[in-house]
């Protein structure tokens, strides 16, 4: 399989090409954000809240600095103050409010990790919480504080009504009414979040290593906290080992790094244990599904209704855009979408791969399924029915839509078959599932440089990031088919700020968006190299490009990435446990610019799709109001054995309507659908409808 290493001119695209820097990985000289430490470093440990709404009225450091090799303990009442920010989550020990637990409330800096972390527990907190309004991180569809706001996270419109949903689904003969249920989820990369900051107070510079999945965002949030100007701070972000989303925003550790380096002076490493990461670093936001389905007996849709309420925090708002999937699959003359929130308190929710679309598929998915059954149609077949010719929501013709294509691939590679019969077998009884994907295609203005040396060799520069992606090496291929030379002659830096600006690793959109600078700045280099006599100065040549202007342009299509999962399931009816025997994805999401790295993506988000399904899920806990499952001893991600047979395959996609390496982005698209597969499996096994996930053995017995 790994016959990668030949090189062939101008075909470095769509060549299975191992990751450039797995030899760094394996081997353990990748570093880290938290790997380097520069002479003097101190270690720094938070102290999270123990309430979950409150104030703090005192800090007792007193035992703390007391302890050898304690340099400081920073509270809330004097952590030196911070510049603006659009994020209050970065505001961290300004103020004495405790909007949930696990917020941060101090902040311990010694010469060892030991003592920074046996200071932080010798650090006496004093609370003052009302007896009046105990905290509420309960979420209910009817909680009284509900609201439906303008927007949903992207800049959706929470709420879209075309026609008359609840006449047209009282006069349609075939119905469907299901409420669906998914629990909060947490973002759990191999690699916590983690902050090494070097302050040198003599030239004024900062040097930031951050675990992020943005350099360039994490530098503009710090020059703004810190009054610096964004030239004097470098933030480098190397090697990330994942990330999910909860890395796409600059988060509270690199704030309190770069805060207890500027007051101690001191080099200053913060690397969150995991147990911190549930309450700091973003997570998914439990969401409630109020589906309604309606169609004629042919299976035609003649109503869809997805309503969805979830929470934020009291700190800022973020609604996870769960219903917004709806508005690009399925057309109905009656069509409505909405989306209700409700302020808790609760850490805020945020990015967690294919936000809105994984939590929101599951629910459409489902009740597709259950339309299906309700007419005794293949639920294939029914989709296929339900093929719309332009978007739904917009009208917007799609730049190329191959949903059909996917389950028809899928159900012949699978084994699918409209007659397919569930079995049992000792104890175990076992079924079958199918479910839609869809993930949007999204791009953002990017800029690139690239350089021929005298050898012969070039090197691509962009501060894109590689999450564990491979994006370093696609990168490299797009660079190398760009300028027709082979790939080992093309090096590609990235990850550090002082590289030409580049977006974050984020909504699937980094190949694109990177990738589409370094193909213009290599074809201008080209033209560079055209114009120029004689060979190749010492200094070497360079260009430059920067896709503000058409990066930005709306598209007239609607461009969106597809997919179909099918899912095979055994249900031991003894134990109640599920395991997933087959998995199988088909995608169609553009070209697929490297085969071997494209396929770790779609299986990686298969997997996590199937901890949705089966393991993953936290509560908010009434009684301290914080979640309890905050380790992997007890938010239980798939292991090795909990996957069985897993494929993905792809359609082969040519649309011209994306960006010059034609991917739609394939980070996220892989999630999408998994959950319902699953769900629909064991339905398809038990002949029960489970609706809320995951599909753990308390419910299933
Ligand atoms: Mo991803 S949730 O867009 O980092």
């Amino acid at each position: 399989m790994n016959s990668t290493s030949v090189a062939v001119v101008g075909t470095a695209l769509g060549t299975p090409t191992t990751r450039r820097e797995g030899w760094e990985k394996v081997t353990g000289t990748a570093r880290y954000a938290a790997e380097h430490t520069p002479p003097r470093c101190a270690h720094a440990w938070p102290v999270p809240a123990t309430v979950a709404r409150g104030r703090v009225t005192a800090v007792d450091t007193t035992a703390a600095l007391a302890l050898p090799g304690v340099i400081a303990v920073l509270t809330p009442f004097d952590a030196p103050r911070l510049g603006p920010t659009d994020d209050p989550q970065l505001h961290v020990l300004q103020d004495t409010v405790v909007p949930h637990h696990g917020w941060y409330v101090a902040l311990a800096v010694a010469d060892t990790l030991e003592a920074a972390r046996e200071a932080a527990q010798a650090v006496r907190v004093t609370y003052e919480t009302d007896p009046d309004t105990p905290h509420d991180v309960v979420l209910t569809v009817d909680h009284p504080g509900v609201y439906t706001p303008e927007k949903a996270n992207g800049g959706y419109p929470a709420h879209l009504e075309q026609g008359d949903a609840a006449t047209s689904f009282a006069a349609s003969p075939v119905r469907v009414e299901c409420t669906y249920k998914v629990p909060p989820l947490h973002n759990h990369p191999m690699e916590p979040h983690a902050a090494t900051a070097h302050w040198d107070g003599g030239t004024g510079r900062l040097t930031v290593h951050d675990s992020s999945q943005g350099a360039g965002p994490v530098r503009t949030a710090l020059a703004s906290l810190f009054d610096l100007p964004e030239d004097s701070i470098t933030v480098i972000s190397e090697h990330v080992g994942g990330g999910f989303g909860s890395k796409g925003t600059p988060r509270p550790h690199v704030v309190l790094a770069v805060m207890a380096a500027r007051h101690t002076g001191r080099p200053v490493k913060l690397a969150l244990p995991r147990r911190h990461m549930p309450a700091v670093v973003g997570h998914r936001a439990p969401t409630l599904h109020h589906v309604r389905l309606a169609a004629r007996e042919d299976g035609v849709l003649t109503a869809l209704a997805h309503e969805v309420t979830t929470y934020t925090s009291r700190v800022s708002e973020f609604v996870e855009q769960a219903a917004v999937p709806a508005r690009v699959m399925y057309a109905a003359p009656a069509h409505l979408t909405t989306h209700r929130v409700v302020a808790l308190d609760v850490p805020t929710p945020s990015w967690m791969r294919a936000p809105g679309e994984c939590p929101g598929m599951y629910a459409l998915e489902s009740a597709m399924d259950e339309l299906a059954d309700a007419l005794g149609l293949d639920p294939v077949e029914l989709r296929i029915r339900n093929e719309p010719a332009t978007e739904p929501e917009s009208g917007h013709p799609f730049s190329s839509r191959h949903v059909v294509d996917c389950l028809r691939e899928g159900a012949t590679r699978f084994g699918w078959s409209a007659h397919r019969a569930s079995r049992r077998d000792g104890p175990l009884l076992i079924g079958t599932g199918v479910a839609a994907a869809t993930y949007p295609v999204l791009v953002s203005p990017c800029t690139a440089r690239a350089h021929a040396l005298p050898d012969g060799t070039y090197v691509v520069e962009v501060n894109a990031t590689d999450i564990g992606t491979g994006a370093r090496t696609v990168l490299a291929q797009i660079a190398a088919d760009a300028l027709g030379v082979p790939l080992d002659r093309v090096t590609t830096a990235i990850g550090h700020t002082t590289l030409p600006e580049a977006p974050l690793a984020g909504g699937s959109s980094g190949t694109a968006s990177w990738g589409w600078a370094v193909h213009d700045a290599c074809t201008a280099l080209i033209a560079r190299l055209d114009r120029h006599e004689g060979p190749v100065p010492d200094g070497g040549l360079s260009a430059s490009a920067d896709t503000r202007a058409h990066a930005k342009q709306r598209s007239p299509y609607a461009r969106h990435a597809f997919g179909a999962q099918f899912a095979e399931v055994q249900v031991d009816t003894v134990t109640g446990e599920v395991r997933a025997r087959r998995l199988l994805g088909v995608f169609a999401a553009g070209r697929i610019l490297n085969p071997l790295t494209a396929r770790s993506q779609f299986v990686g988000g298969m997997i996590m799709g199937l901890g949705m399904a089966l393991t993953e899920h936290s509560t908010t806990d009434p009684a301290f109001g914080d979640f309890p499952e905050s380790d992997l001893a007890s938010y239980h991600v798939p292991v090795h054995a909990d996957v069985g047979d897993i494929e993905a395959h792809w359609i082969e996609e040519d649309d011209k309507h994306l960006n010059p390496a034609g991917g739609k982005g394939i980070g996220e698209i892989g999630i999408v659908g998994t959950a319902a597969a699953v769900g629909n499996a064991f339905c398809h096994a038990t002949g029960r409808r489970l609706r809320e996930l995951p599909l753990t053995p308390d419910r299933v017995l």
